[in-house]
């Protein structure tokens, strides 16, 4: 901790955030707009591929990364808010392309990457987020997301050794 105090939001009193390194309004509400997509198709992904599983476990894992997803949806969602704008009503082409790979553990492994892919983007917005609130949901949905991807890498890993 320091002794500075925490900085107000400031988005709409128009601060130069883009200046001083940060991202400005504009850069987040793309990156939010961006993730949100996403985390949409992971939901109706995971959701659809609980309902197909090859086993429990594979089920139980969509099930819970589907809440996870639907959890960060609504994070966002509430965060773009936030910064007064409508949020995303689209749903990221992740969707289709996972949902074209029929093959379950397939299709587990392209959702993995694609978990990956929002892990990379949080790694590079999340320092240069200003905003101390949804600095810290952001983390919490990199943090979520890393033990997800080590779920079903595991999951992944030992259905290649039977
Ligand atoms: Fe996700």
């Amino acid at each position: 901790m320091t002794d500075e105090p925490a900085s107000p939001p400031c988005y709409a009193a128009g601060c130069d955030d883009a200046y001083m390194g940060y991202a400005g309004r504009e850069e987040i509400v793309a990156a939010l707009n961006e993730l949100l997509e996403a985390e949409r198709a992971g939901a109706r992904v995971a959701l659809k591929a609980a309902k197909e599983g090859p086993e429990p476990a594979y089920s139980e894992l969509m099930r819970d990364v589907r809440g996870d997803e639907a959890r960060w949806c609504a994070m966002l969602s509430r965060q773009l808010k936030r910064l007064e704008t409508a949020p995303s009503r689209r749903t990221g082409a992740f969707y289709g392309k996972a949902m074209a790979i029929a093959e379950p553990w397939e299709r587990l492994a392209f959702l993995n990457r694609g978990q990956s892919w929002v892990v990379r983007k949080l790694e590079a917005l999340t320092p240069r987020v200003r905003d101390e609130g949804l600095h810290r949901d952001l983390r919490a949905m990199l943090e979520s997301h890393r033990v997800n991807i080590e779920r079903a890498g595991a999951l992944l890993d030992g259905r290649d050794g039977r």
